[in-house]
C-alpha cells in the first residue's frame, strides 16, 4: 500500500479530487478493515483537500454514532431525525447546504462551520452510513464536490464494505 500521499496544492479543486481519488483506491484496496480504511480516507481527504471537519457517521441502534474523522471533536450520536446528517440518512441521498445557519435543525458541533456537504453510503441497498464534509466558508461546497465524494462513497460501498 502507499504510505503517504502527495497532493499538489496548486491544482484546481477538480485536479485535487482527481489526484487524489486513485492515490485513496490504492491506500485502501488491499486492506480489509473498515474502520482503518474509513480513518485513512479521512486523513487522505481532510489533508488532500484542506477540509475544515470531515468524519463518517455510522449507522447503528437505530442512530448515526459518530466514526473515523478528522477534525475538532464532534457530536457523537444523532438522530434520523435531526441535522443534516439525519436529512441525509432519510432522503439517502447527497445534501449540499451552502449556509448551515439556514438550514432548520442543523446540529453545530463547531461554530465556526458555515457549509456542509453529506453524502449517503449504502449496504444492501439501505443507508450503512453517511460521510460529512463541513467547511468555515460559506457556501464551499458544489456539483464537483458531490461528484467525486460519491465516488468514494461508491468506492466504499463496491470496496471496502
Ligand atoms: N452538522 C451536522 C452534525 C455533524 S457535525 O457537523 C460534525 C448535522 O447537522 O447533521
Amino acid at each position: 500500500m502507499a504510505e503517504s500521499l502527495f497532493i499538489d496544492s496548486s491544482l484546481s479543486k477538480t485536479e485535487k479530487y482527481q489526484s487524489l481519488l486513485p492515490q485513496i483506491k490504492a491506500l485502501t484496496e488491499s486492506e480489509s478493515d473498515i474502520i482503518a480504511n474509513l480513518a485513512n480516507i479521512c486523513s487522505a481527504l481532510k489533508y488532500g483537500m484542506d477540509f475544515f471537519w470531515i468524519g463518517f457517521y455510522l449507522v447503528k441502534e437505530n442512530q448515526l454514532v459518530l466514526g473515523p474523522f478528522q477534525g475538532t471533536v464532534a457530536c457523537t450520536r444523532i438522530d434520523f431525525d435531526k441535522g443534516v446528517c439525519g436529512a441525509c440518512y432519510r432522503e439517502q441521498k447527497t445534501l449540499i447546504v451552502p449556509d448551515v445557519e439556514a438550514f432548520p435543525g442543523h446540529i453545530a458541533c463547531s461554530s465556526l462551520s458555515r457549509s456542509e456537504i453529506v453524502v449517503p453510503i449504502f449496504n444492501h441497498g439501505s443507508v450503512a452510513m453517511v460521510l460529512d464534509v463541513d467547511s468555515t466558508l460559506l457556501d464551499d461546497y458544489d456539483e464537483i464536490d458531490k461528484k467525486y465524494l460519491e465516488e468514494i462513497a461508491r468506492w466504499i460501498e463496491e470496496k471496502l464494505i
